[in-house]
C-alpha cells in the first residue's frame, strides 16, 4: 500500500503537461469516479486497522495534493490563452484606436452630391452596370451609326455585341422612364466604363451621378436654377455659374455647365488654365423622342436632365491632380479624408 501511495505522488508531482486538456484527462485518471485515488480507497477497506489510521492520512494528503496539482496547471493554462485565441470579453467599450477607416472620396464626394439633389426632392435610382443596346444607346436617340457606340468607346460582353458596360448611368433613367410615368425626380449614381487610355486624367472605370427631372411645364430656367444651387452648395455660397451650348443626342438643347474657379475665384489660375471657369457636367431638355420611346407623352411633360463624373467633382473640390490616385488605394491619399464625412 505504501509504495502505491508514493507512486501515485511521485506521478502527481513529475506531471508536466502540455495541453489544457492534458490536465483534465489526468484529473480524470486521478481523481475520476474511476480514478487511482478511489481504487486506493477501495483497497483501503480490507486494510488492517491498526495502519488504517496511517494509511488514511497518507491517502487523505495525496489526494489534497493532487488536486492542488490539478487547480493550479488549469489556472495556468487559462491564464496563457492569448487575446487572439479567446474572443474575449465581448461587452467592454470600444477602444478609440488611430486606425479606424475612413471613407473613400469618391465615396464621400457621391454622397455629397446626391444629398444635395436630395434636398431638392431627388430620390436615388440605380442599375445594373452590364447593360443591352438599348438602355445605353438606343432608347436615348443615339443613331445607329454614332461614334460612341464605336468598340473604341464601349466595352461589348464578348460574343455578345447586344451587350455591353454601360458608358454612362444615363440608362438608369431609361428604365426609370420605362417603368414610372412623371412626375420623375431621380439621381443615378453609379460606375460606368470607357475604353479610355488610362491617364492623370481618364481611366476606364469611373462614377456618374446623372439627374433627371420630368413633370409638366418643366423649363430650362427650371434646370438652370436647380444647377446653380447645386453648384453653390457643392462649392460653397460664392459660386456662379455660366452654361455653354453643346450636344447630346438625348438632350435639345443641350448645354456645358461652368462653374467659377473656387481656388482663384474667377481671376484665373493654372487649376482653370486662366480662363477662371471650370466644367463641372453637361445637361438638357431631355429630347421628345426619348421621352416617346420611354412610353412617356411629350405632348404633355417635359424635363431636363443632366450627368457629371464623380471622380472630376472630387479633383475640383479638393485640388486631386491626377485621377489614378483614386484608385490606387494607397493609404497615404486616402487618410487625408478622415475628417470628412
Ligand atoms: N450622359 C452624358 C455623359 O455621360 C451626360 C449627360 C447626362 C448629358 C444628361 C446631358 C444630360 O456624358
Amino acid at each position: 500500500m505504501n509504495d502505491k501511495i508514493n507512486a501515485l505522488l511521485r506521478r502527481v508531482e513529475e506531471f508536466s503537461p502540455e495541453t489544457a486538456a492534458a490536465v483534465e484527462e489526468f484529473r480524470i485518471k486521478m481523481l475520476g469516479k474511476k480514478g487511482e485515488l478511489n481504487a486506493l480507497l477501495e483497497e483501503f477497506k480490507s486494510v488492517a486497522p491498526e495502519y488504517k489510521r496511517e494509511y488514511g492520512q497518507k491517502i487523505n494528503a495525496l489526494k489534497n495534493r493532487a488536486m492542488e496539482r490539478v487547480n493550479a496547471l488549469k489556472e495556468q493554462f487559462a491564464a496563457s490563452v492569448t487575446p487572439t485565441e479567446s474572443a474575449g470579453d465581448m461587452t467592454r467599450p470600444a477602444s478609440s484606436d488611430d486606425d479606424a477607416g475612413s471613407r473613400h472620396p469618391i465615396s464621400i464626394v457621391r454622397n455629397q452630391i446626391t444629398d444635395i439633389f436630395a434636398r431638392l426632392g431627388y430620390t436615388i435610382a440605380e442599375g445594373p452596370e452590364i447593360e443591352d443596346d438599348r438602355h445605353v444607346f438606343g432608347a436615348l436617340n443615339f443613331p445607329p451609326e454614332h461614334p460612341a457606340r464605336d468598340m473604341q468607346d464601349t466595352f461589348f460582353i464578348e460574343k455578345l455585341p447586344d451587350i455591353l458596360l454601360r458608358t454612362h448611368t444615363s440608362s438608369i433613367q431609361v428604365r426609370t422612364m420605362e417603368r414610372q410615368q412623371p412626375p420623375i425626380r431621380v439621381v443615378c449614381p453609379g460606375r460606368v466604363f470607357r475604353n479610355e487610355a488610362i491617364s492623370y486624367r481618364a481611366h476606364c472605370i469611373f462614377h456618374q451621378v446623372e439627374g433627371l427631372y420630368i413633370d409638366r411645364g418643366v423649363s430650362f430656367a427650371d434646370m438652370k436654377q436647380s444647377i446653380l444651387y447645386f453648384a453653390k452648395e457643392m462649392f460653397g455660397e460664392q459660386a456662379v455659374i455660366r452654361m455653354r451650348p453643346s450636344y447630346f443626342p438625348f438632350t435639345e438643347p443641350s448645354a456645358e455647365v461652368d462653374v467659377s474657379c473656387n481656388l482663384c475665384g474667377g481671376k484665373g489660375c493654372n487649376v482653370c488654365k486662366g480662363t477662371g471657369w471650370l466644367e463641372i457636367m453637361g445637361c438638357g431638355m431631355v429630347d421628345p423622342n426619348v421621352l416617346e420611346e420611354c412610353g412617356i407623352d411629350s405632348e404633355k411633360y417635359s424635363g431636363f436632365a443632366f450627368g457629371m463624373g464623380v471622380e472630376r467633382i472630387a479633383m475640383l473640390k479638393y485640388g486631386v491632380k491626377d485621377l489614378r490616385l483614386y484608385f490606387e488605394n494607397d493609404v497615404r491619399f486616402l487618410r487625408q479624408f478622415e475628417s470628412a464625412l
